[in-house]
């Protein structure tokens, strides 16, 4: 099968499209033919090894897992005997990065528990766009933010792969969303049903007087006295990714914050499970969340999708088609 190997830390130029044996599935895995992967700052993580203790996780001195990609939507072309839960011809989607990654090829055998039947109403292509994106906001809004109907809830840098998930998401929660982001992306939001948005090249959202319930940092660079500053008394800061020092300042200062004070400061790792990728196919195929794609690349094309993604400006996701 067709494969992409990442042998050592680099750029996306490290990366090699190889042929290698296609996996057999052990007893309790499912052999998968991968239709369509996406990227995750995950995968950028895994390619370059940085930040470097990252490499305690994903190997010290060259990548533990020498085939990238998590998110991946595909048929079930075998199963082994102790399978319970699919059969053959099973149309599947699922996020790897906890069970041996290894998506940007053309088949993987992976523990049936990384797996659920895909939404039936997304193609491969719109699915593959969905697990760990889709799962981090989840489990941003509904188990770190505990967001609840009638909440005012603020999602700053909503235009990538996890915020397009998480206005949609919080919408579906009963929130009222605003949305922060740049000109050209203003549209997509209110497309997804963003309730008011604010546009931080024109304005800079800690001027405003208004405080919100719930914050949730997917990208940005506002320090944590800003986030502070517009949190109603009980409100909650979870910070799911932006710049680095976001990352530091909410683990030290924000969690000493949180023991003196009501306001909460949160960071976490989303956890892929089986559970929430059921929850996302319901909200989907309840109409209520749908994946964004901004561009799709096929396999042979690696090099270029990630040369693109590391830039940042990804309005939703980025696709590979295998
Ligand atoms: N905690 C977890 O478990 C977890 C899981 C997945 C991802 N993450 C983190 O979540 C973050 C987002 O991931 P992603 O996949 O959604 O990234 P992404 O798709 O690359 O996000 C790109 C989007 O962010 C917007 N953006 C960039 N700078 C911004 C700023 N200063 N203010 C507002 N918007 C800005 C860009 O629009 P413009 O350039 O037009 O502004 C673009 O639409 C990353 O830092 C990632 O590491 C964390």
């Amino acid at each position: 099968m067709k494969a992409i190997l990442s042998e050592k830390y680099g750029t996306p130029d490290t990366l090699k499209l190889s042929e290698i044996a296609i996996p057999t599935p052990q007893p309790d895995q499912v052999l998968v033919k991968i239709h369509a992967s996406s990227i995750n700052f995950g995968n950028l993580v895994l390619l370059t090894g940085k930040p470097l203790p990252a490499r305690f996780v994903f190997g010290l001195m060259k990548p533990k897992y020498p085939i990238p990609g998590g998110d991946m939507a595909g048929t079930v072309e075998a199963i082994g005997e102790k399978v319970t839960r699919f059969q053959v011809g099973d149309e599947v989607y699922g996020d790897l990065s906890s069970s041996g990654w290894s998506a940007f090829a053309e088949y993987v055998a992976v523990d049936e528990k990384s797996l659920a039947i895909k939404p039936r109403n997304l193609s491969f292509t719109e699915a593959a766009a969905v697990p760990m994106a889709g799962i981090t906001a989840l489990q941003a809004i509904r188990d770190k933010g505990m967001v609840r109907a009638g909440q005012e809830v603020l999602i700053h840098g909503a235009s990538g792969g996890v915020g397009t998930f998480a206005v949609q998401i919080a919408k579906a929660f009963g929130a009222e969303v605003t949305a922060v982001v740049s000109t050209r992306n203003v549209d997509i939001v209110k497309s997804l049903g963003a309730d008011h948005v604010i546009d931080y090249q024109k304005e800079d959202f800690g001027n405003y007087e208004h405080t919100y319930d719930v914050i949730i940092g997917v990208n940005g660079s506002q320090s944590i006295s800003t986030y502070k500053r517009k949190l109603k008394e009980n409100g909650k800061f979870i910070h799911v990714g932006g710049a680095e020092n976001q990352m530091y300042q909410t683990m030290m200062l924000g969690s000493w914050l949180s023991k003196i004070g009501k306001k909460k400061f949160i960071t976490f790792l989303q956890r892929a499970n089986q559970q929430d990728l059921m929850v996302m196919k319901e909200l989907i195929e309840e109409g209520q969340v749908k994946p964004v794609i901004d561009r799709t690349y096929f396999l042979s094309e690696i090099h270029e999708a990630f040369r693109y993604f590391e830039k940042g400006h990804s309005q939703g996701k980025v696709i590979i088609t295998i």
